[in-house]
């Protein structure tokens, strides 16, 4: 789980033991206390650097086993680049770095926050811890032994010496909420589908309770009552009962409108009839990716008290073959009244989505909507596993996305909507069918989802290729990213708090 209770601060000084971490930038210059602490080793690194060819180029390690002169076992040196080429993200990503060099063996290291130009301030100070945290975890809980040279995970105590202490907390405390959503989300991802179902998905999401999150859990009764045809003929061939969660966060003004994500929460994705290969089937365990980011995200806004009204909403799954599933053929009723014929049961997340989409829009009227789904393979042959694509029906909603994730890293690539696509999925005998063939397939399954969005602002993040199995990051070593959260934290801090 966290890992962020093995992270503290504490002030700038000559560690007493245990790994000593600094940084130097490409002239090999370090911060004036930095070279204080080092003293006549900081000669000896001169030395070591010529020999390894170490420059400080960004990303780069120097590494010194019982550096003379110094207390410290160990010391290590983080090159951080030119000075002037920093950028703010740069401090999350500087975090996973110096976290995935301290030897997962150390019990104590001491991170020196001082780059040539002067101590960090506090919020690059939590933004590197925010980077250690995340780049801290891993996913063992079902692992009972470890192979010979199969590492174990990092257990020790990281202390970020840092100029102000209490600056360095109160910002912290901001950010830890978020490293916790995020482990959450990827906590959620990476659980195996036989211990996270759809009630079971829906009991954690319940447990945000405890951050004074309302969580109501709708049943397959309620949903029939609510007419949700679409959601529920997906869920009709699986053993387990399909649930919808809805978490709400009232920390904005009392009335006033709220913002919404919605999350596609398939728990696991065969295909159904639509059956998948077995090859990389076991994947689909990540298909509830969205749900997860929106459950992570719920967990972050709420535990730093965010000024703003916040829905999450996740509609939980199982997509199963079996003799009472929804057939290719079938035409299904929404709960907006318009009815769809099904092509392929595999396409089965946009079903999930148009009835918690329309359910949420019609009962809390939000100000604008979010989901995020594992959509479609399609849009990892068009992005890859860098972006997630966007579709909008706002310039505005658009544009802060766009933003959002160029300061997150979590990257979005706007994808076009328009009617012209909406030929694609006529059917014969419904109002609409669930696939548009093989041109285009993010974007009609995106045009269908806006069928049941209406005229509300609404932004739909197709996840396939970020959602799980992306390359490992310098912030991430797990295969559930917990893509979205960060995100989508700041989307909202930067545009709809206060
Ligand atoms: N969950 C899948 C999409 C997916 C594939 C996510 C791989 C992550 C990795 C989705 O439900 C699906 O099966 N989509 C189909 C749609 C098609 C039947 C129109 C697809 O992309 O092939
Ligand atoms: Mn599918
Ligand atoms: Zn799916």
């Amino acid at each position: 789980m966290a890992d962020t209770r093995r992270l503290g601060f504490g002030p700038i000084a000559p560690p007493s033991g245990g790994v000593l971490v600094v940084f130097a930038d490409d002239s090999l210059r370090f911060g004036m206390r930095t070279r204080a602490i080092l003293g006549s080793a900081a000669d000896m690194v001169a030395k070591a650097a010529k020999t390894e060819r170490f420059t400080g180029k960004s990303g780069t390690t120097l590494d010194i086993v019982a550096p003379g002169g110094l207390k410290a076992t160990r010391l290590i040196v983080v090159g951080t680049g030119k000075a002037d080429e920093r950028r703010p993200l740069d401090d999350v990503k500087l975090g996973g770095a110096v976290q995935g060099r301290i030897p997962a063996a150390a019990s104590e290291a001491t991170v020196i926050l001082e780059l040539a130009s002067g101590p960090l301030k506090a919020e690059a100070a939590a933004d590197v811890a925010l980077g250690a945290s995340l780049r801290a975890y891993a996913f063992d809980r079902y692992k009972t032994k470890r192979k010979e040279g199969e590492e174990a995970s990092a257990k020790g105590r990281v202390t970020l010496a840092v100029a102000d202490v209490a600056a360095a907390r109160k910002a912290w405390g901001l950010r830890q909420p978020v490293a916790d959503g995020v482990v959450l989300a990827r906590d959620l991802v990476n659980e195996p589908p036989n211990v996270l179902y759809p009630a079971e998905f829906a009991r954690r999401a319940g447990a945000l309770r405890k951050l004074g999150v309302a969580v109501d859990i709708l049943d397959v009764k309620q949903m029939r009552k609510l007419g949700m045809g679409a959601l529920l003929g997906v869920g009709q061939g699986s053993t387990h009962e399909s649930r919808i969660a809805v978490m709400r966060w009232n920390g904005g003004k009392k009335g006033a409108a709220p913002v919404a994500f919605i999350g596609k929460g398939v728990c696991f994705d065969t295909g159904g009839i639509s059956i998948k290969p077995a090859a990389g089937m076991e994947d689909m365990k990540g298909d509830m990716a969205g749900a997860a980011c929106v459950t992570g995200l719920m967990h972050a806004l709420a535990g730093r008290k965010a000024k703003v009204n916040a829905i999450g909403a996740i509609g939980l799954v199982e997509n199963m073959p079996d003799g009472n599933a929804q057939r290719p053929g079938d035409i299904v009723t929404s709960m907006s009244g318009q009815t769809i014929e099904i092509i392929n049961t595999d396409a089965e997340g946009r079903l999930v989505l148009a009835d918690v989409v329309h359910y949420i829009n019609t009962k809390y009227k939000p100000k604008l909507m979010v989901d995020l789904a594992t959509l479609t393979g399609a849009i990892m042959v068009a992005l890859g596993q860098e972006h997630a694509g966007l579709f909008c029906n706002d310039d505005k909603l658009s544009a802060h996305l766009l933003q959002a994730g160029l300061d997150t890293g979590e990257k979005v690539w706007r994808m076009p909507l328009g009617p012209e696509y909406d030929k694609l999925i006529d059917s014969k005998f419904a109002d609409m069918k669930n696939t548009g063939g093989r041109f285009g397939g993010s974007i009609t399954a995106a045009q269908f989802i806006g069928r049941f969005v209406g005229k509300t602002p609404g932004a739909h993040l197709d996840i396939a290729g970020t959602g799980f199995a992306s390359a490992s990051s310098e912030i991430n070593k797990s295969w559930g990213s917990g893509w979205g959260v960060r995100l989508l934290d700041r989307l909202v801090t930067e545009n709809y708090e206060g």
